[in-house]
C-alpha cells in the first residue's frame, strides 16, 4: 500500500488541469506526478513514470483523442487503472472491459475527485489479490456515551456510500444490538463460528443481515456466554471479516480485557466517544495515555464529541486539554431523533438523512474512507 497514490492526468485544456492540481494541492492522498497536454506519448510516459492511476480527458483533442488513447492503455501491459473525464453532454459508461474503471464527470469537487481515484486505485488492489479492509473500534471508558448508537449509524452510513460492511457487537456480556435491532434469541452469534478450521461460507451462515444493508456479527444471547470467546477467536473473527468486508465497526465495552484489547489491536482506526462530563474526560485521558503505553501510533485514535452542542457547563477547552488535542469530529444531540430511531431499531442515518445528526455521522463515514492512513492491505483468502 503506497503513502499515497501517484496520478498521472493527460489533459489539454490548462484550466481544467489547473483546476485539479489546485483541488489536490492541499491533501496528501494523491500525488499527482505530471499532466501530460496530449496524448501522442501518453503511454511511453506512464510507462517511465508508473502511476498508479491514469485519468484521460475523454475529450483530448490533438492526434490521439481520448478514447484512442483509453484503448492504448487498455492494450498495454501497465495494468494501469482509468479514470475517464468527461462532460455531462458526452456521458461516458462506467466499463472495465472497455478499459474505463472509473468516470468522473465535470463539474466536480475535490471529494468527488479524491474517491473516484480511490475507487479506481483500489479496483486495482483488488485485481492484484489485494484488498483494502478499514477495521474501525467504536470505543468509551464510560457507560452510556453513545457508542452503539454511533457505531450502528456510522456502519449503515459507510454501507449506504458503497463499501461492504459489518458490524461486530463486540460488547460480549452485554451486546446492545440484539434489542436495539430486534434480533430474535436464537440468532447465531460469535460463538457459534467454528474455531478450528473456518471458511468465509461458516462467517455467511453466522452474520445477521440487517434490513439496514449491514451484515452483524452478534454478541452471545447470554451473558455466561461471553465467557466462551477467547481473544485467538476474535483474532480469527477479525481476520476472516477482513476478508470478506471492505470495512468492519466494532461497539465495544467499556472495560479493557483482553478481549476488547484484541479488538483495538485488530483495528486500524479507534473511535474514541467522548463527552462533556468531568467523568468522561477523565477516564478518557487515562485511557489515552494506556495506548499510548501500548504503542498505538496518535493517529490511530479519533475522537468523536458527542452531543457536542451540550457542553453542560463544562468549559470547552477543558475536553481539548483533557485528550491533547483537538477532537477530530463532532456529533450534535438530537434526543428526539435519536431515542426514536433506536427504538424502533432503525438507523437514524437512513430514516432522516438531512438531519443534523445523520449530516455529523455521516462526514465520520466519509472521512474513514477517504483517510488512506493506518490502512490495512491484506491478501484475498
Ligand atoms: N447524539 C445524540 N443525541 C441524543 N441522544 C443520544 C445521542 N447519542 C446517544 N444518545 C442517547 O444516549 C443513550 C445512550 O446511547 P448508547 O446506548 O448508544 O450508548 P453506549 O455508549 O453504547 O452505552 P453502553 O455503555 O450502555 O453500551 C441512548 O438513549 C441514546 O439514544
Ligand atoms: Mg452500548
Amino acid at each position: 500500500m503506497p503513502a499515497q497514490i501517484r496520478l498521472l492526468i493527460i489533459e489539454d485544456v490548462p484550466q481544467v488541469a489547473q483546476y485539479i492540481r489546485q483541488l489536490l494541492d492541499p491533501q496528501a492522498q494523491i500525488k499527482l506526478i505530471d499532466v501530460l497536454a496530449d496524448g501522442t506519448h501518453a503511454l511511453a510516459e506512464a510507462e517511465r513514470l508508473r502511476p498508479d492511476v491514469v485519468m484521460v480527458d475523454m475529450l483530448l483533442q490533438g492526434k490521439v483523442k481520448g478514447p484512442a488513447l483509453i484503448d492504448e492503455f487498455r492494450g498495454s501491459s501497465l495494468g494501469v487503472p482509468i479514470v475517464a473525464l468527461t462532460v455531462p453532454q458526452h456521458p461516458v459508461i462506467r466499463s472495465p472491459e472497455r478499459g474505463i474503471h472509473q468516470v468522473l464527470s465535470m463539474p466536480f469537487s475535490g471529494f468527488d475527485l479524491i474517491n473516484v481515484v480511490q475507487a479506481a486505485f483500489a479496483l486495482r488492489a483488488e485485481a492484484r489479490g489485494e484488498i483494502q479492509t478499514r477495521m474501525v473500534a467504536v470505543y468509551a471508558p464510560k457507560g452510556g456515551v453513545g457508542k452503539t448508537t454511533i457505531a450502528f449509524n456510522l456502519a449503515v452510513a459507510i454501507a449506504r456510500r458503497g463499501p461492504r460492511t459489518a458490524l461486530v457487537d463486540g460488547c460480549l456480556q452485554f451486546g446492545d444490538l440484539r434489542s436495539l435491532l430486534k434480533v430474535p434469541l436464537d440468532a447465531p452469534s460469535i460463538v457459534d463460528l467454528p474455531t478450528d478450521r473456518v471458511a468465509s461460507a461458516d462467517l455467511t451462515d453466522v452474520l445477521w443481515r440487517d434490513p439496514s444493508g449491514i451484515d452483524i456479527l452478534l454478541a452471545p444471547p447470554r451473558v455466561e456466554m461471553a465467557e466462551m470467546v477467547m481473544t485467538r477467536d476474535v483474532d480469527k473473527a477479525m481476520a476472516m471479516l477482513r476478508q470478506a468486508y471492505r470495512v468492519v465497526v466494532v461497539d465495544l465495552p467499556t472495560t479493557i480485557s483482553d478481549v476488547s484489547l484484541a479488538f483495538l489491536d485488530a483495528s486500524d482506526t479507534i473511535l474514541s466517544i467522548v463527552t462533556y462530563d468531568s467523568t468522561t474526560l477523565r477516564n478518557t485521558a487515562a485511557v489515552a495515555e494506556a495506548f499510548r503505553t501500548i504503542g498505538y501510533p496518535d493517529d490511530k485514535i479519533r475522537y468523536v464529541v458527542n452531543r457536542a452542542d451540550s457542553a453542560g457547563g463544562l468549559p470547552v477547552d477543558q475536553l481539548e486539554s483533557a485528550i491533547g488535542r483537538k477532537p477530530d469530529f463532532g456529533i450534535i444531540s438530537d434526543g428526539r431523533l435519536v431515542v426514536a430511531s433506536n427504538n424502533d431499531g432503525v438507523p437514524f442515518v437512513l430514516t432522516s438523512p438531512d438531519s443534523q445528526v445523520s449530516k455529523d455521522v455521516d462526514a465520520i463515514a466519509s472521512a474513514l474512507l477517504t483517510d488512506q492512513r493506518s490502512l490495512a492491505v491484506v491478501g484475498h483468502g
